[in-house]
């Protein structure tokens, strides 16, 4: 994949030749790893222009909108596949025949039902507690129940991580809504699709029946497939960097759950439903959305921009389908709706969001869908969570099998004091 080098000049003096690497698809990256070796580092706070590995996994062209998982293009994964075969598509590099399908699942809902102690562990936490702190905490602490897969020098080890994590995800996210409300936790059922069996664990009581309304439960699966990976995003670069130091899988993932909380990620669902909450009504939109241009005020269009896509992200293309779809079927009428259709309609004939290329994006629609599904908002980025596990753990993966993978450690540009003499407390002022 090398096919030229480029020289870089620093005061007239060269620093040497370096390899610009092509990809499948993409922009070409300069190999620069020798650069140190001259005394000279590169500097690019946020990553906006450095790639930090090479992957196989994911490919996102954000001019043009596209997104492929293992080259298969993300529309096509939402309508003809279900979530549990994105997994092994992420995880494995292509979509299963039929029997390996019939196997993954297997072992998946095999994996399904967590160790009783961790649910004396929920204890802990207050009745109160936001579902992602407790989410950040009880999936360390799986690495404290399952010691059997923990070495992450053995292969077979990582892949049982993987399954264990896909699988028991929804459990403990339904665990966290159950303790929340008081109610008992529901044990998965076997006999249950993955996203089936969420909704189940979710809503379903000791007390009675529960059946799961099919498009609920394709919509759910739809949300699953949107979120399951994004490439190199803030909360896999984050569990790639944690693994890299050789930490277990389980606190590599609590890392990438802390990660992806924040309301500039994944914590955009939640802080988006609010903000349609807060316009309340199509006649206050223009108001926010002067907010929103105003350079001296903080307040941003949640839901909207992303630093990929200055396009359409296509995930929000199938969310804002699977978003009509389901409030038909249910036969809601949500005004929320309508302040996000307006909203979507007056954002994007703005030329000061055209201008920036800021488009709706993935969590613009999923807020509705998980609040017409009866999903309280503190679970939005929860749910997210569950979904982006595998993605999070194939990059896992496959940074283990990577033979330049070693700890991740940035350099600086320091600008703090120079050196200086101290003082003892009792001669300072
Ligand atoms: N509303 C108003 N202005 C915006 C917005 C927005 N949502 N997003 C970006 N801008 C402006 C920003 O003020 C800046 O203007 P200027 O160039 O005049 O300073 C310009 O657009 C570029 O913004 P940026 O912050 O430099 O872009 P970024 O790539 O660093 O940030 C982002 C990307 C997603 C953090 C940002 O667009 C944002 O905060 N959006 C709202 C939060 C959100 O919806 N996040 C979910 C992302 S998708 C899910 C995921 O992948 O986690």
């Amino acid at each position: 994949m090398t096919n030229k080098l480029v020289n870089f000049n620093c005061n007239d003096e060269t620093l040497g030749e370096f390899p610009v690497l092509e990809g499948t698809y993409g922009y070409k990256v300069i190999d620069i790893q020798s650069l140190g070796k001259n005394g000279i580092y590169t500097y690019d706070p946020g990553f906006l222009s450095t790639a930090s590995c090479e992957s196989k996994i994911t490919y996102i062209d954000g001019n043009k909108g596209i997104l492929l998982h293992r080259g298969y293009p993300i529309d096509e994964l939402a309508k003809k596949a279900n979530y549990l075969e994105v997994c092994y598509i992420l995880i494995y590099g292509q979509a299963p025949s039929k029997e390996e399908y019939e196997s993954f699942k297997n072992t998946i809902t095999r994996h399904t039902m967590v160790h009783q102690q961790i649910a004396s562990f929920f204890q802990g936490f207050r009745r109160d507690a936001h579902p992602m702190a407790i989410m950040c905490g009880v999936v360390g602490a799986l690495s404290a129940f399952y010691h059997d897969s923990l070495d992450v020098s053995n292969e077979k080890h990582r892949e049982v991580a993987a399954f264990r994590l896909v699988a028991k995800m929804p459990t403990l996210a339904a665990m966290c809504f159950k303790y929340t409300n008081g109610q008992p936790f529901m044990f998965p059922q076997n006999d249950l699709g993955y996203a089936e069996n969420f909704l189940h664990m979710m809503f379903a009581t000791p007390c009675e029946k529960y059946e799961v309304n099919p498009t609920v439960a394709k919509a759910m699966d739809v949300i699953f497939t949107l979120h399951a990976d994004h490439e190199q995003n803030a909360s896999t670069t984050t569990v790639r960097l944690a693994g890299s130091s050789g930490a277990n899988p389980f606190a590599c993932i609590a890392a990438g759950i802390a990660s992806l909380w924040g309301p500039a990620h994944g914590g955009a669902n939640e802080a988006c439903l609010k903000m349609l909450e807060q316009i309340g009504s199509v006649e206050n939109i223009k108001e926010y959305v002067d907010k929103a241009k105003d350079k001296n005020d903080p307040f941003r269009l949640m839901g909207f921009g992303h630093r990929v896509y200055k396009n359409y992200d296509p995930r929000a293309t199938v969310m804002r389908e699977t978003c009509h779809n389901v409030l038909k079927e249910l036969n809601i009428k949500d005004p929320l709706l309508d302040v996000a259709m307006e909203l979507e309609k007056i954002a994007l004939s703005d030329e000061y969001f055209i201008e920036k290329k800021l488009y709706p994006n993935v969590d613009f629609y999923s807020g509705i869908i998980l609040k017409a599904i009866g999903i309280p908002t503190s679970m939005f980025t929860v749910i997210f969570a569950v979904a982006r596990t595998v993605g999070w753990i194939s990059h896992w993966l496959e940074m283990h099998k990577d033979p330049l993978f070693r700890i991740g450690r940035p350099r600086q540009l320091y600008t703090g004091e120079s050196k200086r003499d101290f003082s003892p407390i009792h001669e300072r002022e």
